[in-house]
């Protein structure tokens, strides 16, 4: 069944929520070549950097990858209404406020999960973006800032009533940080206590850990972050499983070296040789987790500079695990890349803000598919 969230209909009961540093747009380009249906976001963008930053590309989104949210974060209404009306401007389908970052340096500043400790501001603060943006307004917080202070059900009133139309809610408090496990039977009470849709978050790693959290908190739909690392096709392979109690294998390793590379390439193209290759790294290493005897390309995967050298190790790491059809499949799939070029427009040119950049990520990284 579709989830309502306000004007925007989402058929997927499946969300990719925020993760800094990684759901960029080659992140989610690459969610997008194996589920097209999913509902996406953009990493937290700071409400204040947008201020002085206002053509930062972190917010850019590609015309393929809605429905998709922006999540900004921060703690002054007047600035987060102006970075809500930034988002909705980049086309974004609705707008989430982060009110569960437990990072010191987000909550020193009262943001992120401190608000949870400020319901009066959080509650002034959606009603401030409310008032700038047509789009749906989403919040995304944790059980509350302690053992001491789950407060997550009254929150999620309180959010409700200042006119959110869905909620996700991380089922760790901000001390937990990642922690613990996720309790889900709080979730479960936030759910029964709202009429707006809730999605469900916190430690599911298998197409079976989301069917059991639906069931157990009744939620309206997922959000699944660290299972996805190295895992897109988690994604499909629980929608499957929720609409159709079929349980698809996970992907052999080849079809996770091909697409490891992909996004190895389309980061380097998008962000520069060197961003792209630091940032690869430890990509890499959630692709290749579990992988028999990968420990030495791991490490050898760890000190990579260029896109020749990412193509070499997972090559050789393809003929491992897969013998010379391995190796061949991996060959064939990344046939098409101009190794010694990628990157370099960006770093040349410098086209940080073009567009151009972006078409050229984007057209690397889906090149060979
Ligand atoms: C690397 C990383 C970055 C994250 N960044 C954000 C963020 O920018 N905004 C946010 O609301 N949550 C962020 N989170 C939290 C996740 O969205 C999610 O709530 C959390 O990881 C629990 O879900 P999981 O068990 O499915 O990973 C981040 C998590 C990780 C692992």
């Amino acid at each position: 069944m579709p989830i309502q969230i306000g004007s925007l209909t989402v058929n997927g009961r499946v969300y990719v929520p925020p993760m800094a540093g990684v759901t960029d747009i080659v992140y989610r380009s690459i969610v997008r070549k194996v589920d097209k249906g999913c509902l996406l976001a953009t990493e937290m963008v700071s409400s204040k950097s947008l201020m002085y930053q206002p053509e930062s590309r972190i917010m850019d989104l590609a015309p393929d990858e809605h429905p998709i949210g922006i999540q900004i974060f921060g703690h002054e209404p007047e600035v987060m209404a102006a970075a809500a009306k930034m988002a909705e401007a980049k086309g974004a389908d609705f707008l989430d406020i982060n009110m569960g970052c437990p990072v010191p340096k987000i909550t020193n500043g009262k943001d992120g999960c401190a608000l949870m400790r400020e319901p009066d501001l959080a509650r002034e603060i959606v009603i401030a973006i409310k008032d700038s943006v047509s789009i749906p307004v989403t919040v995304k917080f944790r059980l509350g800032w302690d053992d001491n202070s789950k407060n997550c059900i009254q929150f999620g009133e309180m959010i409700e009533e200042a006119g959110a139309s869905a909620v996700t809610v991380h089922g760790r408090t901000r001390a937990q940080r990642y922690t613990g496990t996720a309790d889900w039977s709080m979730i479960a009470h936030v759910k029964k206590a709202l009429s707006i849709p809730v999605f469900g978050n916190g430690d599911v790693f298998e197409p079976e850990d989301a069917l059991r959290l639906l069931e157990a908190t009744g939620c309206d739909g997922v959000a699944v972050a660290r299972g996805t690392l190295g895992n897109p096709w988690l994604i499909p392979r629980i929608t499957k499983y929720l609409d159709y109690g079929i349980l698809d294998p996970a992907p052999d390793s080849i079809e996770k070296l091909i697409l490891a590379m992909h996004h190895c390439i389309g980061l380097m193209a998008y962000k520069g040789i060197r961003v792209g290759t630091s940032e690869s790294r430890r990509h890499l290493i959630n692709y290749t987790k579990g992988m028999h005897k990968s420990a030495p390309y791991r490490n050898r995967l760890t000190q990579i500079n260029s896109a020749r050298e990412v193509v070499d190790i997972l090559c050789e790491l393809a003929e491992q695990e897969g013998g010379t059809e391995g190796k061949n499949r991996f060959l064939t799939a990344v046939q098409y890349y101009d190794l010694d070029n990628v990157g370099k427009l960006m770093e040349e040119s410098k086209l940080s803000r073009s567009d151009s950049a972006i078409r050229e990520a984007r057209a690397l990284a889906t090149a060979a598919l």
